[in-house]
């Protein structure tokens, strides 16, 4: 059987009060409505139509996904209209799902469920209990149990308003029968639009039997429509993801205090202290230990690497057994050797670090290579950029730079050469040599302090 998805986007979100619209609102780093749309392609449909409408160049420059079908929804006239926008589109599929922009949670078992309660019936709905209905159409049953039809709050009278089984709004249906439930919606109630939900009653006059299932977890349906409905989704999503890493061996010092917006890999005895943002591609090792308030984007992380508390870094590939931090920064297009040291208020940006090297304390290190076993003192900088252009540093391996130094690009430093420290340096100083420049120091005999002058 073929699947066909649909997902309705087309509302403007005011509840948000921004100027983005709401289905590209980011949940762990990733727009609302590439959730919807990931979600649906887990099931292999054979096609994904976005119905849009609000902000609809914008939406599409954001998921500019080759596999997507495009289909403008002018004016917003309801879910039943919306539905219908799509139908063209998904000519020839057997079944279609409904799905929303901004129901970011779905999970793949609560879909494949539901397509099953589909299988040999019509049209199968994904209902849930609340506590709360206030707002959702209401599922009405007879007396033993089967659908009839769904009544929306708005148009509900007292009784109905106090069941609390609810449309998630999520469907399934043979799409023959949809196409022709959907003709003979009308827009005769309380809001003057057309309902998808009147397709259950249309269906149940047609002798079909509607079938329900329900999600595991109630989040699973939630919509986002305001900033604080954001957050709290993106809080339910990072606690499963924590979760589901935890299960295969992730150790989280606290779930509650983890972010990862993107995909990581790991090896084994991986310790994350509390604080931790991880973004983008992640590759870790094993026994790896992060300390706090750390945020790691796009890196490659090899074996035995620790990570001391406060550091960024940014795509960079860091060597098995480095050590990092506190407080560094590794900034894009860098990579450090296996067994390089990195420490304190030290920020290095495309540059190359050999094997076993040190830079230990407040230094700037930028468009370098540096080679193997060198030693690179407190407060050393690379000058890379002279206003107008950025030039390369190299230090050859074992090279020992002087406290303070200041290097200016372009500038080669010897192998095993050392610099003194407070030196300033450019151009090209010789292997295993000592070059420093440094003023003389003097020592001015029977110089005295001056004193305060007396008042007259
Ligand atoms: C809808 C359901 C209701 C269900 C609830 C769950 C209908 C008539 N009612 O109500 O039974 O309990 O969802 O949240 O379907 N949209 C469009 N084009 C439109 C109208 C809506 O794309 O013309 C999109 C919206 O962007 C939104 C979704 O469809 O993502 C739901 O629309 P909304 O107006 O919020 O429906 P509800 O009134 O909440
Ligand atoms: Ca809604």
């Amino acid at each position: 059987m073929t699947l066909g998805v649909v997902i309705l986007a087309a509302g403007q979100g005011t509840r948000m009060r921004s100027k983005l619209p709401k289905v590209l609102h980011s949940l762990a780093g990733r727009p609302l409505l590439d959730h919807a749309i990931q979600a649906a392609k887990r099931l292999s449909p054979v096609r994904v139509v976005v119905v849009y409408g609000h902000g609809g160049e914008q939406v599409k420059a954001a998921l500019s996904d080759p596999d997507l079908i495009w289909v403008e929804q002018k004016e917003q006239l309801g879910t039943g209209h919306a539905v219908a926008q799509a139908l063209p589109a998904l000519q020839g599929v057997d079944q279609i799902l409904v799905l929303y922009g901004d129901v970011p949670l779905i999970r793949d078992r609560t879909l494949s469920s539901l397509t099953t309660a589909c299988m040999y019936t019509d049209l199968a709905l994904l209902t849930a209990a609340f506590d709360n209905p206030v707002g959702y159409g209401r599922i009405l049953r007879d007396a033993n149990g089967k659908i009839e039809r769904i009544v929306e709050h708005k148009d509900a009278s007292a009784s109905e308003l106090e069941i609390k089984e609810i449309n998630t709004g999520i469907l399934i249906a043979k799409s023959e029968a949809l196409e022709g439930w959907l003709e003979r919606v009308d827009n005769s109630n309380s809001q003057g639009e057309f309902y998808l939900t009147d397709v259950v009653e249309l269906a149940v006059a047609d002798g079909v039997c509607v079938q329900s299932s329900q999600p595991e977890d109630l989040d699973e349906v939630a919509g986002v429509n305001d900033c604080a409905q954001l957050a709290l989704l993106e809080r339910r999503f990072q606690e499963w993801q924590a979760d589901r890493l935890m299960r295969k061996g992730l150790s989280l010092r606290d779930p509650n205090r983890f972010d990862l917006r993107g995909s990581i890999e790991f090896g084994q005895d991986v310790t994350i202290d509390i604080n931790v943002l991880l973004e983008g591609e992640i590759e870790l090792g094993s026994d790896i230990s992060i300390g706090a308030n750390t945020v790691i984007r796009n890196c490659r992380i090899g074996d035995g690497v620790l990570i001391r508390e406060n550091c960024v870094l940014e795509n960079a590939v860091i060597g098995a057994n480095c050590t990092i931090g506190p407080f560094a920064r590794i900034r894009p297009d860098t990579e450090l050797a296996a067994d390089a040291h990195i420490g304190n208020f030290v920020e290095i940006k495309k540059s190359q670090v050999g094997s076993g090297s040190k830079i230990n304390h407040l230094s700037y290190i930028g468009d370098s290579s540096i080679g193997s076993k060198v030693n690179v003192g407190a407060g050393t900088i690379t000058c890379n950029y002279d206003g107008v252009n950025k030039h390369r540093t190299l230090i050859g391996d074992g090279a020992f730079i002087g406290s303070n130094s200041s290097l200016v690009a372009p500038a080669e430093i010897g192998a095993g050469a050392t610099i003194g420290a407070g030196s300033t340096i450019s151009g090209k100083t010789p292997d295993n040599t000592l070059t420093l420049t440094r003023a003389k120091q003097l020592s001015i005999k029977g110089w005295k302090r001056p004193v305060k002058k007396l008042k007259e």
